[in-house]
């Protein structure tokens, strides 16, 4: 056995001894590898955390948290057109695809071990209206992206984004009228849109509005037309926050007047967060969602601590938007950033990660 003594006391003689053999910055895996032995232990030191951070192997074999690709679900933009692929400029590498092109960028994402999608539509404006009509189309844009993902890729599990604001000339969630955001009115066209992506084929319905009862309304009408497997996904603590900006670039959604602070919550509210979640599990939500999820770990911490339902983070396109730039600059490294980044998130409670990230991590996490 070799046993390499980069610098440190000689055990036998007690004398500092440099290292001929190696250099003093040398920190390779042959010198992690070996235990250097050190000074006779003095001083009551008992507890050394350190020894399980010694190698690579050991730090794998302690570690807490492990990412994994299948943690991930891609949010994916579609637009209308054919062979289009249009870049998002504040989301460097995400893009809106016309359907063809969708479903080729579906396959890679299935191939890299990826197990699910969202999807978010680029509507035309001539399609727009205060009611969000066009979002219950059943020959829309979603339902037929759906159905074109689920008999392509029958595996890859589907998300739809149930919410009117791609599809309201207000930019809204909701139906406005005086100004004001329209709960019971909304969460009508709102089960109905969640019923025409259903029949399309999602696999889970994402209602992302906050409206309040929503997630009962749309229970109910799956399963009234028997789409008892259909699952809700619910944006449960979904907060009005500024990091949703690249996003509203990206649809062309944002609102025309005001924000949307009168049903998304305060930044500043963590214990009407487990009220939200508590009252999306009654409705029956199967899989509650807090958002975003860089600002929010506390939140997801607690959420985590109050269900036993798989919790789900939104990294959403501001946080994502901030790594690109730096990464850009050269001020910071993107990959290290983006692993760190989403393993918080993991660690923090979330089983399952919305990430613009979902195809570089899951490369980046290949063995
Ligand atoms: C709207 C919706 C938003 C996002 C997902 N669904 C924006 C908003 O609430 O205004 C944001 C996602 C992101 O920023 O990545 N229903």
């Amino acid at each position: 056995m070799i046993i390499i003594i980069i610098a440190g006391f000689h055990p036998m003689s007690s004398t500092f001894t440099p290292s001929t053999s190696v250099p003093l910055q040398a920190t390779t895996d042959a010198a992690e590898a070996t235990v250097a032995p050190s000074a006779p232990a003095g001083g009551g030191q008992v507890h050394r955390p350190r020894r399980l951070r010694r190698t690579g192997t050991l730090r794998r074999m302690v570690r807490e948290t492990v990412l994994t690709a299948a943690d991930l679900i891609y949010p994916l933009f579609v637009m209308e057109g054919e062979g289009q692929k249009e870049a998002v400029p504040s989301m460097p590498n995400c893009f809106r695809y016309s359907l063809d092109l969708l479903l080729e960028e579906a396959k890679a994402v299935w191939e890299l071990g990826i197990g699910a999608i969202a999807l978010f539509p680029l509507i035309s404006h001539h399609l727009k209206d205060n009611a969000g009509t066009e979002s219950y189309n059943p020959e829309g844009l979603i339902p037929r992206a759906v159905r074109a993902l689920k008999q392509a890729l029958p595996d890859l599990l589907v998300i739809t984004d149930v919410a009117l604001d791609p599809y309201s000339s207000e930019g809204h969630d909701g139906i406005v009228q005086n100004g004001h955001i329209l709960n019971d009115e909304t969460v009508a066209v709102l089960a109905k849109q969640a019923l025409v992506q259903a029949e399309a084929g999602a696999d889970f319905v994402a209602p992302s509005d906050m409206m309040d009862g929503r997630v009962r309304e749309i229970r109910q009408a799956l399963d009234a037309e028997g789409w008892i497997n259909v699952g809700i996904l619910a944006y449960s603590a979904k907060y009005a926050s500024a990091y949703y900006g690249p996003f509203r670039d990206a649809l062309d959604s944002a609102p025309k007047f005001g924000d949307k602070k009168t049903y998304q919550m305060d930044a500043a509210n963590a214990r009407e967060a487990i009220k939200e979640v508590e009252l999306d599990i009654k409705e029956g939500a199967d899989i509650v969602m807090v958002k975003p999820a860089l600002a929010y770990l506390d939140v997801i911490c607690r959420i985590k601590q109050h269900t036993n339902l798989p919790v789900a983070a939104y990294n959403v396109s501001g946080e994502y938007a901030m790594v690109k730039a730096a990464a850009q600059q050269g001020w910071i490294d993107e990959k290290a950033v983006m692993l760190e980044t989403l393993t918080s998130m993991k660690r923090a409670g979330a089983d399952l990660i919305l990430t613009y990230f979902a195809k570089d991590a899951a490369l980046a996490l290949r063995p």
